[in-house]
């Protein structure tokens, strides 16, 4: 069982994924850490995201399977992630591992669940379930900010729009894997509670495996 779920950047995947690992027993991988755990050994080295070599080399030199180091989880890292991930070949050296995950899950698990934004039209194009999770650009700004604040991070709700339109419009547009919805069953998450969007994906899930 391989379930993929696509979408833009703070629409409630990685939340909604992990619920349906614990759910259904499978193991769970948020595709994302991989590039912004290419994007933040860039930065940290003090290199340029946007130069193609530097970006290369940092994804070729990365180890997948050991993304847990550094705070991967700010603005920053999560704009050199988008400006890498635009690079064609960066993302054929993150491709292998991605594809090795969902198909020969580790821990002895029956199937995986990834989430990111080209899981349904490259990476597993075979997933027995696709999702494509979204929300209006407003609605995503709001919760990153809130998450921030809580998180006593400072900033403007008009900045983190702006950042989260900006990262939106490089990953929907962009030449290599753009961020869209193939084949695959949306939710729009506005306005929803995390239950109900669970909720939501077991009945489609539901509905594929009776068709
Ligand atoms: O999902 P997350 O916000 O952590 O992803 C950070 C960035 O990594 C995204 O904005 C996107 O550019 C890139 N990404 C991607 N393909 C994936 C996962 C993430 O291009 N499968």
């Amino acid at each position: 069982m391989i379930i993929a779920i696509d979408g833009p950047a703070a629409a409630g995947k990685g939340t909604l994924a992990k619920r349906l690992a614990t759910h259904f027993d499978l193991a769970f991988l948020d595709t994302g850490r991989l590039y912004r755990a290419v994007g933040y050994g860039i930065l940290q080295a003090g290199g340029d995201p946007n130069d193609p070599k530097i970006a290369v080399a940092a994804a070729r030199a990365l180890d997948p399977a050991n993304v847990d180091t550094g705070d991967l989880y700010t603005e920053k890292v999560a704009e050199a992630a988008s400006v890498v991930a635009a690079i064609g070949d960066v993302r054929k050296e993150l491709l292998s591992f991605q594809r090795n995950f969902a198909h020969n899950p580790p821990g002895g698990k029956i199937g995986a669940v990834l989430d990111g934004r080209d899981i349904a039209s490259v990476v597993c194009p075979d997933a027995t379930h696709k999702l494509f999770v979204t929300a209006s650009a407003e609605v995503r700004a709001k919760r990153r900010f809130k998450e921030l604040q809580e998180n006593g991070v400072e900033s403007t709700y008009a900045a983190v729009l702006a950042d989260i339109e900006q990262r939106d419009q490089r990953d929907r547009t962009r030449k290599v894997s753009p961020l869209k919805a193939v084949d695959a069953h949306v939710i729009d998450t506005s306005g929803k509670t995390p239950d109900a969007v669970f909720q939501e994906a077991l009945d489609l899930i539901e509905g594929d495996r009776s068709t």
